[in-house]
């Protein structure tokens, strides 16, 4: 294992432009640099090296990181590698740390299960290309279901022969070990091989490296399974895998949506048209490591399903887990007994293109349009069908979204808007029982689903009327957050105060530390946790801390939060004299940028405290405790103090 020294001075050394330039031409603009992304096909340069920040950044696809993450991505390197790379590069020599035996055993035999793979996956290739039955029977099978030979050596593709021991026996030639066949389900536990004539599709993880196989049978037999797959195994996830990911990543992210299919040959025959962000839950039903996946890459899911009654159903299914982690779900049905693979083949790309533009629908507003069909006349499926499409939005973490939803659905299935205002506010409250209930079971220490805690607040008090969970102001304070975040990250480690000697971070974390409980934003709220933890043990909190962090998500945002397509001219300042509070400000005002963002910040809190408050109060009236009740109301006047004072001095910046 490398130390921890000598990574953080690899980081240290390595420059962005030094270690992209070995790859891509750059040119000088301006303070930054640009060329040509390749992470994704474009003909006008959008992608900008940042010497200053040690950053990259694509704007077309939004691809970014530090030099690791140029490495890991471009040439799918592990951290650890990227590291020795870079080591290399700029000749430092690597501490390396004695692992325990017990580590290296369990890296040793991780690394031998993805080498075995390989060698199953080439070997298949092999055969397929090289052998009589290969040639004259997997191939052909293949060609005519209209795979190209690029297109099957892009996927590596391949056939398992037909034989008891034909794999294990090679492999034995080239001294594996067989146990680690048995491990990942190559070889089964009688010892002959678990494929036998079939073709094979690998399964790829994202860094490229094969986790398993799918095997169809090459005809179709009464009695034998289509597929078989590989068993899940300590490298093969299954829950988190996506057939084609890999292949679909860049197109992903570039297109900015990602097309899921039920089947191997869905994805490969759209990739071969063309259609190149599409991926596949072989078979099974989508899973939550599936969906975060996808959303590493894109918000946006479309899903394809066959046009029957079955499709239908299967589409009302399942999808709320999509809802959850708040992604923008569309479906399209496709036409009667066509699945994508038969249906582009058919129509060809431009047609298929076309069609999926046009009918795609949004998932929730589908749902409750195939559901009025149903129960238009019949006044108990009505409540049924009102019950499960309020059950869909409810999973919708995000207050706005949600009440549009709530608005478009109303006209839908006729019904009065705030019925299902309060309808959908009684399902919130009812989800987050359940899952606090559920958390508190488990002890599990958090979890991912954080139910808006603004709309539970309103909902549990009966005084209210639950009409106000739409108003935009319930929509939580993560602009705010978002600011306080951006400045922290970007100018945290400069100097705030000459005299005092503070940094900006330390300003605004010395600022924020008694609210620091009460981010609506849990990502945000884990980076400031950190720092503050960092500043208390005199670590630095610089830039490059948080645009090189191992939490990939902290580190996606970081670069998000610094890098802005816009160039900022030096009178910006002067020639409009305000500021917007949605407008990026210029790099150098980051001090009284960061005043003002605290000050949002702040009264953002404070004005939730005042309407906590305020709830406490007449709660503690109705139970007759005048003493507490006079004690709250004296903090409720010095809450509203606060919050007037701050209005008012932001009255004076802000428009
Ligand atoms: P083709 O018939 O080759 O076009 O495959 P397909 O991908 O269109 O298959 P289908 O629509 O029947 O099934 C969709 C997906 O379900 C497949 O890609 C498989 O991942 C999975 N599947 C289908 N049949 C079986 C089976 O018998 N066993 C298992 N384990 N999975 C299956
Ligand atoms: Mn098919």
């Amino acid at each position: 294992m490398i130390s921890q020294k000598s990574i953080q001075e690899v980081l240290e050394t390595a420059k962005v432009e030094e270690v992209v330039e070995d790859f891509v031409r750059l040119k000088r603009r301006g303070v930054n640099m640009i060329g040509l992304c390749p992470f994704h096909n474009e003909k006008t340069p959008s992608f900008t090296v940042s010497p200053s920040k040690n950053i990259f950044k694509c704007f077309g696809c939004g691809q970014g990181g530090g030099p690791t993450q140029f490495l890991m991505e471009h040439e799918n390197l592990s951290f650890p590698e990227a590291i020795r790379y870079l080591a290399k590069k700029y000749g430092i020599e690597l501490e390396e740390t004695v692992a325990s035996p017990e580590f290296l055993a369990e890296q040793q035999k991780l690394d031998s299960y993805y080498i075995i793979n390989k060698f199953a996956a080439e070997f298949f290739e092999q055969q397929l290309f090289e052998t009589d039955r290969g040639k004259h029977i997997a191939l052909p099978y293949f060609k005519e279901r209209g795979f190209r030979e690029d297109t099957i050596k892009k996927f590596s593709l391949g056939y398992a022969p037909n034989e008891w021991k034909g794999l294990l026996e090679e492999a034995s030639r080239q001294n594996y070990n067989a146990e680690f066949l048995k491990d990942l389900g190559l070889v089964s536990d009688k010892g002959f091989d678990f494929f036998r004539d079939r073709v094979m599709f690998p399964i790829f993880n994202l860094s490229g490296k094969v986790v398993g196989f799918g095997g169809r049978i090459l005809e179709n037999k009464a009695k034998a399974p289509k597929y078989i797959n590989s068993p899940e195994t300590e490298i093969y996830n299954k829950s988190k895998i996506l057939y084609g990911a890999f292949q679909a990543k860049n197109s992903i992210r570039q297109l900015d949506e990602c097309i899921l299919v039920e089947g191997y040959t869905d994805v490969i025959s759209l990739h071969q048209a063309g259609i190149e962000n599409v991926v596949s839950s072989s078979g099974t039903s989508l899973t939550k490591g599936q969906v975060q996946m996808i959303k590493r890459f894109t918000p946006n899911i479309k899903i394809l399903y066959d046009g029957d009654a079955a499709g239908i159903k299967a589409a009302l299914r399942g999808l709320d887990l999509v809802l959850e982690e708040d992604m923008n779900v569309k479906v399209v049905l496709l036409p009667e007994g066509e699945d994508p693979d038969s249906h582009v083949k058919k129509v060809g790309t431009a047609d298929f293109k076309k069609y999926l533009e046009e009918k795609s629908q949004d998932f929730i507003l589908f749902k409750a349009s195939i559901l009025m069909e149903e129960g238009m006349n019949d006044p108990v499926k009505k409540v049924a069908l009102i019950r499960s499409v309020v059950d869909s939005i409810a999973r919708i973490p995000d207050p706005i979204k949600r009440s549009l939803y709530i608005r478009e659905c109303a006209k839908l299935v006729e019904v009065d808007e705030p019925l299902l205002i309060s309808e959908t506010n009684k399902a919130v409250g009812q989800r987050f029982k359940k899952q606090k209930k559920e958390k508190e079971q488990k002890q599990l220490p958090e979890s991912n689903e954080q139910p808006d805690p603004f709309t539970v607040e309103k909902h549990s008090s009966l005084s209210q009327p639950a009409v106000e969970t739409t108003d935009s102001k319930a929509a939580g304070h993560e602009f705010q957050e978002r600011d306080i975040i951006r400045i922290l990250i970007h100018f945290g480690g400069q100097v705030f105060d000459d005299k005092e000697e503070t940094s900006v971070a330390a300003f605004l974390l010395g600022n924020i530390e008694d609210v620091i409980e009460d981010f609506d934003h849990e990502l945000y709220q884990i980076i400031a946790k950190e720092a503050l933890d960092r500043l208390s043990k005199g670590l630095a909190i610089e830039l490059s801390y948080f645009t090189q962090h191992n939490n990939k998500e902290i580190q996606s945002l970081s670069i998000d939060l610094i890098s802005s397509p816009y160039e900022y001219s030096e009178n910006w300042e002067k020639k409009w004299d305000i500021y917007l509070n949605t407008q990026k400000m210029p790099d150098d005002n980051f001090i009284k940028d960061s005043q003002n963002a605290l000050k949002r910040f702040r009264l953002k809190k404070i004005i939730r405290k005042c309407a906590e408050n305020q709830e406490k109060i007449k709660n503690l009236g109705k139970e007759g405790d005048v003493e507490n009740m006079m004690l709250h109301m004296r903090l409720q006047q010095k809450l509203i103090e606060i919050r007037n004072e701050l209005a008012n001095e932001l009255g004076t910046v802000v428009l």
